[in-house]
């Protein structure tokens, strides 16, 4: 039996860092792709010959060609550029509309049957793109944001009680930016809500922090951005949908009428497998819950509709 195929486009440093993950657990051969001649070449020549030493089986290319990526199982998505200075957020928002319209059109035509993971930002606008420019149905494509919020809130809970991240449990809805919506009733250790563990007060300063995540390490890091959670968090979905887990993970995925939501890519729980997203794991949310997750969508149809034609 073949080995699965996983396309990453973007050879940066979540892409190479997710391909890097994915070939050291053994899960499935890797393309990596990118404009840049040599760099996807040059990592994957490199996470091929760290193989001997770690000991997997699974091949690394490299290439600047789509028709390498033929017949891919999944396909990620990490191409797209950071804002430069001068820049403003339209300008980014146009500019990598512009790319993810490439190359999922691209890789789409060389995987007509694959599933899309989108990780570019601004990640929910770029969701809308992925799904036009395929013409994939909206279970194959997927937006990886929910897991990395997720991480990053179960990091700040396990820190703040002095307890294995391994027990903790966070639920985080919504769009991926500021607006994001941490579910803290539904957010455990041990099966233990922490809004029974933890002051209101440092509940919400969890909270604030989890939404801030992102901008935090860029403010430490000053060029780039995080890496190491965003590629773990992306690995889990690929890991998922290949091995058909069937887990229970927050993506973004197209809403019609889930949520209160319509015609929207927006964070929720979803049963991962091998079909994409198999379902969507609705709760049922207090009224103050609906008003975040309203916000949140209504900030993500902002920037859809600034969304270049
Ligand atoms: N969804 C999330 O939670 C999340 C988390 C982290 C990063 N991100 C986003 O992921 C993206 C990648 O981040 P990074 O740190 O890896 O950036 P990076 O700059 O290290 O890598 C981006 C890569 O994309 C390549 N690229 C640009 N245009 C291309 C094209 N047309 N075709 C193929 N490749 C192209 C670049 O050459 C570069 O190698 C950014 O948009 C970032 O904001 C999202």
């Amino acid at each position: 039996m073949a080995r699965n195929k996983v396309t990453v486009i973007g050879a940066g440093n979540v892409g190479a860092t997710t391909a890097q993950r994915i070939a050291e657990a053994g899960l499935a051969d890797v393309v990596l792709v990118d404009i840049v001649e040599g760099l996807p070449q040059g990592k994957a020549l490199d996470l091929a010959e760290a193989a001997p030493v770690i000991g997997y089986d699974m091949s690394a290319r490299g290439t600047n060609d789509y028709a390498d990526t033929a017949g891919s199982d999944v396909i990620v998505v990490t191409s797209g550029l950071a804002r430069q200075p001068g820049m403003s957020r339209d300008d980014l928002l146009a500019k990598n509309a512009g790319i993810v319209k490439a190359v999922v059109s691209a890789a789409a035509a060389q995987s007509p049957d694959a599933i899309l993971i989108i990780v570019t930002n601004p990640l929910d606008a770029m969701c809308h793109v992925a799904l036009a420019a395929s013409g994939f149905p909206r279970e194959r494509v997927l937006g990886m944001a929910g897991v990395l919020d997720g991480a990053r809130f179960r990091t700040f809970i396990a820190e703040e009680l002095g307890v294995s991240v391994e027990d903790t449990h966070a639920f985080v809805l919504g769009g991926h930016g500021d607006t994001m919506v941490p579910l803290s009733r539904y957010s455990t250790v041990a099966g233990v809500p922490i809004t029974e563990l933890l002051p209101a007060e440092r509940v919400t300063a969890l909270e604030q922090r989890t939404a801030n995540g992102g901008a935090e390490v860029v403010a430490l890091l000053k060029t780039g951005s995080a890496f190491y959670a965003p590629a773990a968090s992306t690995f889990e979905m690929v890991e998922s949908i290949l091995l058909d887990r069937k887990r229970v993970l927050p993506c973004a995925v197209l809403l019609h009428g889930e949520v209160g939501t319509e015609g929207l890519f927006v964070g929720v729980p979803v049963v991962l497998g091998s079909g994409g997203m198999e379902r969507i794991f609705e709760i049922t949310l207090t009224a103050d819950e609906q008003a975040a997750f309203d916000a949140s969508a209504a900030a993500v149809r902002e920037l859809v509709e600034k969304l270049p034609a």
